[in-house]
């Protein structure tokens, strides 16, 4: 079933309006572990966008893994790169640009973002994340001692903005969340 916006705004699904937004990309943000590039294929699927992951885009270009390019270079050159790679694909039109989880944390990379799009934020919660991450988390550590705190500490310094630069909200710990913004995606008429 397709949902109007206001039934969206009161299970808490929709931040801020979307209509009289030209709508040129659809932007997927939110912490590791989220779901954001199952979603991202999923949308593609249903609305034939292509969807371009920056992390891949960036892991292709620098023909080695993130974590290998960070303990090499450290965090600020990585940041460097993405905001590059955000720069070029906003030049690109008719795409779902699955981000990395710190794209928040610079405001030149939202401004970009924000602008001609719609923002879906792609959630879980804290706990779910972190038995998620538990396996396999092979990542540099980005500010806390162990990969836990590392974890909780970013996600908790994060949410705000995430929450600050959403239109849409989906916790993939309740996939009828993830349907319903599927399917109002599809009626956006993009
Ligand atoms: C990062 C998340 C990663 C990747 C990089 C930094 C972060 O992306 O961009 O390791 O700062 O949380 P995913 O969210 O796609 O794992």
């Amino acid at each position: 079933m397709t949902p109007s916006a206001e039934a969206l705004v009161k299970q808490g699904l929709l931040f801020r309006p979307i209509e009289g937004i030209n709508i040129e990309r659809l932007v997927l943000i939110g912490f590791r572990g989220a779901g954001k590039s199952r979603m991202a294929r999923q949308l593609e699927s249903r609305i034939g966008w292509r969807a371009i992951s920056t992390d891949a885009e960036i892991e292709n270009r620098l023909r080695m893994t993130i974590r290998e390019f960070v303990k090499d270079h450290g965090w600020p050159a990585f940041r460097e790169l993405e905001s590059r790679v955000i720069r070029e694909v906003c030049e690109r039109q008719q795409v779902i640009v699955d981000t990395g989880g710190g794209v928040v944390e610079r405001e030149e990379n939202m401004a970009l973002l924000t602008r001609n799009a719609v923002v879906i934020w792609v959630d879980a919660p804290e706990a779910v994340l972190v038995e998620r991450l538990r396996e396999g988390n092979d990542r540099p550590l980005l500010t806390a001692q162990n990969w836990e705190a590392d974890v909780r500490e970013n996600y908790q310094r994060r949410l705000p903005l995430y929450r600050r630069y959403a239109h849409l909200y989906v916790n993939t710990a309740r996939p009828e969340t993830k349907e319903l913004i599927l399917n109002y995606v599809s009626t956006l008429g993009v």
